[in-house]
């Protein structure tokens, strides 16, 4: 069996068995969906992370915008550029088997037209190695979607609340409360008519974010948005627990990575202080 003729199953992500190691596909994560079977995201940035999330067999590997104040030390996601995003995603993508990786667009490099948009994304799938690209509207990106998806490019879309718009939103707010659940729905029809094989939803109310599941052919994929989606996206610092501080409530804490880091830093001084490391083993 070739390794695309291969049926699609959930064996180990990384060549630690015989056979080759299949691509996760944009039709695999329809089919997926078709069957019932949550689909798994995660962020990643550097080669160690997404290597060992691919092992884990997460499904997709989202290079996000969220590095900004995750990997760079900004506030916000907002101040991050192209240039500074497409040497992380080559890195992820370079470091998984299995994992689809998705780069995401940052602000300002695609809302200015379709054209803008598309030659980003080309930037992404070229020198980065992106299976497919992320970005941030609902009916307005229509047509960014339609360019890229005619262009060849796979678009995950991204709605009710857009982090990019958290000034325009006016802060950290669940979208598609009350009256506005029309709005999430008719985004996400957008987003799907103009072509876009998945859908992050963003901080909805658990019963819209449902609806629209139940509603869209395409996966939905939820952050704060119920157990409804298709699937689950978190960023790892939060899951895992590298990033300390509040957290926001839609986040599960699987790990205390920054308890684990401080504790061997911690070790390493008091090794190097007290004169026992590098010991006769460590030596030449
Ligand atoms: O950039 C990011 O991490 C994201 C997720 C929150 C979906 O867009």
């Amino acid at each position: 069996m070739s390794e695309e003729t291969a049926p699609y199953g959930s064996g180990p992500a990384s060549g630690t068995t015989a056979g080759p190691v299949k691509r996760v596909r944009t039709h695999h994560l329809r089919e997926m969906k078709e069957r019932g079977e949550k689909i798994t995201m995660l962020t990643a940035y550097d080669m160690y992370t997404a290597a060992t999330f691919d092992e884990a067999g997460i499904e997709l590997l989202l290079v996000g915008d969220s590095a900004s104040n995750n990997v760079l030390g900004n506030e916000t996601s907002l101040p991050i550029t192209v240039d500074e995003l497409l040497p992380l995603t080559r890195a992820v993508a370079r470091s998984v088997k299995r994992a689809m990786v998705v780069g995401d667009l940052p602000f300002g490099s695609y809302q200015a037209s379709p054209e803008q948009g598309y030659l980003t994304a080309v930037r992404f799938m070229k020198e980065a190695g992106a299976h497919c690209v992320k970005l941030e509207g609902g009916a307005e990106m229509a047509p960014v979607i339609e360019r890229c998806t005619r262009g060849g490019i796979p678009v995950m879309a991204h709605i009710g609340f857009t982090p990019q718009s958290e000034h325009t939103l006016g802060g950290y707010r669940v979208q598609g409360r009350g009256d506005t659940a029309e709005r999430v729905l008719r985004d996400a029809r957008a987003v799907q008519d103009a072509g876009a094989f998945a859908v992050v939803m963003e901080m909805v109310p658990g019963d819209v974010a449902a609806q629209v599941t139940g509603e869209l052919s395409i996966p939905t994929i939820g952050i704060g948005a119920g157990s409804g989606c298709d699937g689950q996206v978190l960023v790892w610092q939060d899951a895992f627990g590298l990033r300390t501080g509040r957290m926001a409530r839609f986040v599960k804490q699987y790990a205390d990575v920054h308890a684990v880091l401080l504790d061997a830093a911690r070790a390493y001084a008091d090794d190097v202080r007290g004169g026992t490391f590098p010991g006769p083993e460590h030596t030449f």
